[in-house]
């Protein structure tokens, strides 16, 4: 008998308040940040829903998952012992396990700590994919999207890689080296940078590294995706009319760009139109219908039946994004609109923002 095709997703709270709201609002409203982030520890993992309706528009495939929902908040995660974080998740991946999914799919955080999923696919019988390889694909793809949208040619602009050295930004910076003039990789360790910068060469663009955020000033596009629990990108680290996509959650880029900077464009990386009729069964901030890349990538190698251990570790291979994209495309998952600070981005935003930006360059505008 041929075994249903069914998937388990981790999630876990990244702002505490509000996330925690999500499942409980009453201890969301009651528990301090700190409360959440201590009392997180002991927590075991939380089912959280049910997934339906995820239909290939190839095959008319659908596959099942489940939500689970891993308690440790960023900060947990962060400064925990990293084989006490494994064991959780091994925990969530247990669960999976029994709900009956064939492969688990990491987010967010659970993919930044440690190995990047290889000591979980180890520890677990079912296979694992941290999602970092559609992520890729889809960042990206938004960059090159946003950047059409504000008419500001790729193979004329000048682009930042922020966090160069982390899973996901070092190819991004490999793919975006083929399609810009400029290209400056911004990070904390020169030696890591550097080897990034090798990795880049042969492209088009020029390469430079650079350990100063400030560095990102005289970019057109700016694509940022560490790993900080803080923002790192502020108002005056922007010229007028940049576009700036950030992958990382939590965000990267200051809620004060939102407030200050009209004149830029944010948006967030990663958000995918999923096919068919699908209910996710627990609202985790996006509108209906759509799906972070990580959780995408799970479904579409699911849809597949790539039940294997796809996107593990530190480093992922062009081959496999490359790959992702062309599945993922297959069945039906797009790039879907675009969303900045929680809220989606339309036409006439992005038309304002061009106009204000032409604004501030008259009045002339430097760095603060
Ligand atoms: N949107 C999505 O669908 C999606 C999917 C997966 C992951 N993510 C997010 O993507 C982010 C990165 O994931 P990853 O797997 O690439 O992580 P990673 O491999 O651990 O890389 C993180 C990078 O961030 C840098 N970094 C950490 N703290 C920093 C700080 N305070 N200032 C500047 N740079 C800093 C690290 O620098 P060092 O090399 O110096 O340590 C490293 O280069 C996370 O926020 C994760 O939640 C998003």
């Amino acid at each position: 008998m041929t075994q249903p095709d069914t998937f388990a997703f981790i999630i876990h709270p990244i702002d505490p308040k509000k996330d925690v709201s999500r499942k409980w609002p009453l201890l969301g409203k009651v528990l301090t940040e700190g409360q959440i982030n201590f009392f997180s520890r002991f927590f075991p993992p939380v089912y959280i829903s049910e997934i339906t309706g995820v239909r290939s528009i190839a095959t008319g495939k659908t596959v099942t998952g489940w939500f689970i929902a891993c308690p440790f908040t960023p900060y947990t995660m962060l400064h925990l012992p990293v084989e006490t974080v494994y064991r959780k998740i091994v925990a969530c991946g247990r669960k999976a396990e029994s709900l009956g999914a064939r492969l688990l799919g990491l987010g967010a955080y659970t993919s930044v700590v440690g190995d990047g999923g290889v000591t979980i696919a180890e520890r677990l019988d079912l296979p694992v994919t941290n999602g970092d390889a559609y992520t890729i694909y889809m960042a990206v793809e938004a960059v090159r999207e946003a950047a059409r949208r504000m008419d500001l040619p790729m193979s004329s602009a000048s682009a930042a890689v922020v966090g160069a050295t982390g899973t996901i930004a070092s190819v991004c910076a490999e793919i975006l080296s083929r399609e810009v003039p400029e290209l400056v990789l911004v990070g904390r360790r020169p030696d890591a940078l550097n080897e990034v910068r090798e990795r880049c060469e042969g492209g088009m663009a020029r390469v430079t590294v650079s350990t100063d955020i400030a560095s990102v000033y005289p970019c057109d596009l700016i694509l940022t995706v560490t790993s900080s629990v803080s923002s790192v990108i502020e108002p005056e680290h922007l010229k007028p009319g940049a576009v700036v996509c950030d992958v990382a959650r939590p965000r990267d880029v200051s809620v004060r760009v939102a407030q200050a900077r009209p004149d830029v464009l944010v948006i967030e990386g990663g958000m995918v139109e999923v096919p068919g009729p699908v209910d996710f069964g627990f609202d985790f901030g996006f509108p209906p219908g759509k799906s972070y890349a990580c959780m995408a990538e799970t479904m579409a190698l699911a849809l597949e039946g790539r039940y294997e251990d796809y996107s593990v570790g530190k480093h992922i291979s062009l081959e496999r994004v490359r790959e992702i994209g062309a599945i993922a495309a297959k069945h039906g998952f797009r790039l879907s609109g675009f969303r900045s600070f929680e809220r989606a981005v339309t036409d006439e935003e992005i038309a304002r923002v061009r106009e204000r930006a032409a604004a501030t360059r008259r009045r002339g505008w430097s760095p603060g």
